[in-house]
């Protein structure tokens, strides 16, 4: 008995310490330095074929009906606007990152997650790569009207 109680003592211990350590390394790991230098255009709109600011003007709703299409049949496997599924909730992506990172993502998925510092943490998340859908400048952009749509309708109601 004796012997039981002093081993599930020295088991909470251990798990309290590697808890413990778990947050130290967490700490250490933000403030490593060795990680290659993000561009501040990288950091804010990540990898792929958009380099400069998209010009967004009114919504345009045929774009944003085109947009809503390709999400359900190339995105909504993965993707639910309101809740976590394989991926993130998609209803707020804008509040979270750029038009312009939006469609990189989109169009170019693999390299972001290599080397964004959100795509990563993202992965870190939802364990499960983003693939590749194939989509094209025109259906990433159409998709992002979409999204203004939705963000219209977030903003809204705040
Ligand atoms: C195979 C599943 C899968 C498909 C299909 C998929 N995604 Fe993803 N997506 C993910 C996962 C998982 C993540 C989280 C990051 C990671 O692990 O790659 C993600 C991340 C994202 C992000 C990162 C930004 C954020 O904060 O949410 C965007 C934007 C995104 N997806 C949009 C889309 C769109 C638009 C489509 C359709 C063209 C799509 N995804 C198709 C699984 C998928």
């Amino acid at each position: 008995m004796k012997k039981f109680i002093l081993s599930a003592a020295f088991m909470s211990l251990s798990i309290l310490m590697l808890a413990g350590c778990g947050d130290s390394s967490n700490k250490k790991s933000t403030a490593k330095t060795s990680e290659p230098e993000l561009s501040a255009w990288e950091k804010e709109n990540g990898f792929g074929p958009v380099k400069e600011k998209v010009v967004l003007g009114a919504i345009d709703k045929k774009m944003a009906a085109k947009g809503e299409k390709i999400f359900e049949s190339k995105c909504a496997s993965c993707h639910k606007l309101d809740e976590r599924y394989v991926g993130p909730a998609q209803r707020n992506v804008l509040e979270r990152v750029t038009p312009e990172f939006f469609m990189n993502m989109v169009l170019n998925p693999d390299e972001n997650i290599d080397k964004h510092p959100h795509a990563k943490q993202m992965l870190a998340v939802y364990l499960q790569r983003m693939t590749n859908q194939n989509v094209n400048l025109q259906d990433a952009r159409e998709l992002l009207e979409y999204f203004r749509v939705l963000d219209e309708g977030l903003k809204a109601k705040k």
